[in-house]
């Protein structure tokens, strides 16, 4: 079957590199702009543990000439009507198993002219699907679903250059939607991008890992669901986030080491030699920088310095903090920077090592899909 992997804006590469790794059977792994496309008919229900994809889609037939007039969305109603709607149930069903009678949703994104909106659409189509499955279409409005019902089954239209993908999505709710993170707070980072930084800070069975900034504990869950028994100690200054952490590995089923402790003051002598720091600090957008950190975040980076000698630091930041100029400043070297759109803003995502020691890179698998996307035009030498 062919499959739409939704990914984040400037880390296709990661995640075409993840679906190559996890399923060494999927063919003709292709990437775009916010997707990678893949073959596969292995086991489906695997393919919801892909953690760093946002979204995952079987495609049930592509419809082309689809027109830009308000009349042609009757016309495309009508023909995704003619589709194999029993087929597109039982591809779901190879991944899991939706109840008898169900609830639906219809999601449309249009690119290009048109005169219609997305609603237009997925009311039109979700009219015309719901008999065939004998099923309940849940209406969608601008201001969300018209119904307090939660749909079992979505339909997904990718409408550009006037030809529809037409999909349905392989899990329930989004695969970004862990249902691990229950106890949040605001800043709290998306689960996919936490998974792609702990993918390219390339950690090991043995690796000692840190998030100084843990937050809700995204970073270190997701390290523990993708190396399984790895040790990482995660904290911050905020014991309700703390707390958070606790609870949500607890349901991810992940052990994780916490304290409450100032990223400013932690005793890194006795952290190091070799270890790997993992970490989105405080942007002072959503969550204010407090305590130690409340001018500069500089202190982290200089009093973690012996700790990473022969290991290696890997941070998220929002662009405008320059966390790559700072840290170039402080002794670090730098193995790999790229920049990311993460809900809406510009961030950087930053590989670095201490001074003197080997220039940190990519895992290899990794560095061949990034090269792969570049030569694509994919993303830019420097991402976005
Ligand atoms: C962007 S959030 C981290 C979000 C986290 N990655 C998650 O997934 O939930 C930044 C965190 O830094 C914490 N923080 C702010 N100042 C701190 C300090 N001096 N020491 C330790 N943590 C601090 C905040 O409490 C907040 O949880």
């Amino acid at each position: 079957m062919e499959l739409i992997a939704r990914t984040l804006r400037g880390l296709e590469w990661v995640s075409a590199a993840e679906i190559e790794r996890r399923f060494p059977d999927a063919r003709r792994i292709r990437m775009g702009n916010r997707e990678v496309t893949f073959e596969y008919d292995g086991p489906a229900a695997a393919l919801l543990r892909l953690q760093t994809v946002d979204d995952l889609f079987v495609v049930i037939s592509r419809i082309d000439d689809v027109g830009a007039t308000k009349g042609a969305v009757a016309r495309l109603a009508q023909r995704v009507r003619g589709l194999d709607w029993d087929e597109a149930l039982h591809r779901l069903s190879a991944a899991r198993t939706a109840p008898d009678e169900f609830f639906f949703d219809v999601v449309a994104s249009i690119e290009g002219d048109h005169r219609y909106s997305r609603f237009d659409v997925e009311n039109a189509v979700g009219e015309q699907v719901a008999p065939l499955w004998g099923a309940t279409h849940l209406a969608r409005t601008a201001e969300g679903l018209s119904s307090s019902e939660r749909p079992d089954v979505t339909v997904r239209l990718f409408v550009k250059q006037g030809a529809a993908v037409v999909a349905v999505r392989l899990s329930a709710a989004p695969l970004h939607r862990r249902p691990y993170k229950h106890d949040t707070a605001p800043g709290t980072l998306h689960p996919p991008a936490a998974a792609a930084l702990v993918a390219i800070a390339g950690m090991r069975a043995e690796t000692r890992a840190f998030d100084p900034f843990c937050g809700d504990g995204t970073i270190a869950i997701e390290a523990g669901l993708q190396h399984p028994g790895i040790a990482f100690h995660a904290s911050d200054l905020d014991p309700a986030r703390v707390e958070n952490t606790r609870r949500n590995a607890a349901r991810a089923g992940v052990e994780i080491d916490t304290g409450i402790e100032d990223a400013a003051r932690i005793p890194w002598d006795r952290r190091g030699p070799g270890a790997v720091v993992i970490t989105n600090p405080p942007w002072n957008n959503a969550v204010r920088a407090a305590g130690g950190v409340s001018d500069s975040l500089d202190v982290v980076w200089r009093s973690a310095r012996p700790a990473l000698r022969g290991g290696r630091l890997c941070v998220l930041a929002d662009a405008k903090l320059d966390i790559p100029t700072r840290l170039a400043h402080l002794g670090y070297r730098r193995g790999f920077s790229t920049r990311i759109r993460l809900a809406g803003r510009v961030t950087s995502l930053i590989l670095t090592g201490v001074q003197g020691d080997d220039r940190p890179e990519l895992p290899h698998d990794l560095g061949e899909w990034r090269r792969r996307a570049i030569d694509a035009r994919v993303v830019g030498p420097e991402g976005l």
